[in-house]
């Protein structure tokens, strides 16, 4: 059994707080995503995990092991860098049996385990060539051979994709979620790109930085659809979701419905109200691109419907990304391929689905409570 606890862990370089208080439990076989924006603390947090940093305070704990003082060597956890960090002047087999022979394992045993991720990765023709002869993506496969054959009880991937083209990113993507079911080994993999969260993990851990976590980094930490569809605050609904969730204010009416713009729209049931939804309260109402509809509503009445003028239309192919001013302020809408009569300068209509508000505190930036 190999969980990973963070347990109160603070961190600070030269005195500068990069992650303070940090409580977080990574399951054992997980595949647990940290995704966050830039220095928000992901490598750090990472490599706290793999003992290249040192906690200023709390502890890390490794299975039932609290390994915090436990030098890196001692962790039994194998890291990938978005830089792979080859040795250029071994060839591929000698790369990926590295890290076996300065454990001094017996060389029958290196030579079946090499033998075994090169299968497994697709590198038995490559071997004997240099990472110079080979692809970015063969060598980000050699860098995870390296880590594979180590059989760790834990992986730690920062970020290791994105030296690669948009194609390829995908198909490793697919690769490495698939070989981490088979290996079943715990793993957290560190990304910044949103959809490399929703799609590989078992659960995400959205970090921010300090300053925009009102002091604390973990912003919320669940499975991908759990934090898509009911985000606990403003920062993860516009992390998660492209293009991100549109934002207007209201103030509560205290009759379950809320006033913008001279318009009124009805508060979603699941919401308690209470004292955030008293008259005369501002709320923050959130609402996904793709819930915004182009026209009247189709088949139920309802719906909070807005007019603006298109700027912009994004045509995908299959699908059409429209950027509409309204009196609510600036919405964009995610419409199938086929919606027609949309003009960039003209006038359009939107219906926003009234049962899909997400309504935040616009101090706290927390979700209103809701009974579920
Ligand atoms: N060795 C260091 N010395 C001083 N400050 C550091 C050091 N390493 C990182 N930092 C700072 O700590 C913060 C967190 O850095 P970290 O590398 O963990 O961020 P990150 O979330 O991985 O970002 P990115 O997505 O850009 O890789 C940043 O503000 C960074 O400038
Ligand atoms: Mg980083």
């Amino acid at each position: 059994m190999t969980g990973i606890s963070f347990k109160s862990v603070s961190m600070a370089y030269d005195g500068v707080r990069v992650v303070e208080g940090l409580d977080l439990e990574v399951q054992d076989r997980e595949f647990m995503v940290f995704v966050g924006p830039s220095g928000c603390g992901k490598s750090t947090a990472l490599r706290l995990i793999a003992g290249l940093e040192r906690p200023t305070s709390g502890d890390i704990h490794i299975g039932a092991r609290n390994v915090t003082q436990v030098e890196p060597k001692d962790r039994d956890v194998a890291m990938v860098f978005q830089s792979y960090a080859l040795y250029p002047h071994m060839s591929v087999a000698e790369n990926i049996a590295f890290g076996l022979k300065v454990r001094k394992m017996p060389a029958d045993e290196i030579a079946a385990r090499v033998k075994e991720a090169a299968e497994l990765l697709g590198l038995q023709k490559y071997l004997d060539r240099t990472p110079r002869q080979l692809s970015g993506g063969q060598r980000q496969r050699v860098a995870l051979g390296r880590a594979l054959v180590r059989r760790p009880s834990v992986f730690l991937f920062d970020e290791p994709l994105s030296n690669l083209d948009a194609e390829l990113r995908g198909v490793m993507r697919a690769e490495i979620a698939k070989l981490q079911r088979r290996l079943a080994t715990t793993t957290v993999y560190v990304t910044h790109d949103q959809v490399e969260a929703m799609t590989m993990g078992d659960r995400i851990a959205v970090l921010a930085p300090l300053d925009r976590g009102k002091g604390r980094n973990l912003m919320q930490v669940g499975a991908p659809l759990a934090l898509y569809d009911r985000p606990a605050n403003v920062f993860v609904a516009k992390f998660l979701g492209a293009p991100r969730m549109n934002f207007f204010s209201a103030v509560s009416n205290g009759d379950r419905t809320l006033a913008c713009a001279g318009l009124s729209l009805d508060i979603p049931t699941t919401y308690v109200g209470g004292s955030a939804l008293a008259p005369g309260k501002s709320v923050l109402v959130g609402i996904r691109p793709e819930h915004c509809t182009l026209g009247a509503f189709d088949g139920r009445p309802g719906g909070f419907v807005v007019s603006g003028l298109v700027d912009i239309l994004e045509t995908l192919g299959h699908e059409t990304i429209a950027y509409l001013s309204t009196p609510i302020g600036p919405i964009v809408a995610k419409l199938p391929a086929g919606a027609t009569g949309l003009k960039v300068g003209e006038n359009a209509t939107l219906t926003l689905d009234d049962r899909r508000f997400h309504l935040f505190d616009p101090e706290t930036e927390a979700r209103l409570a809701e009974r579920l």
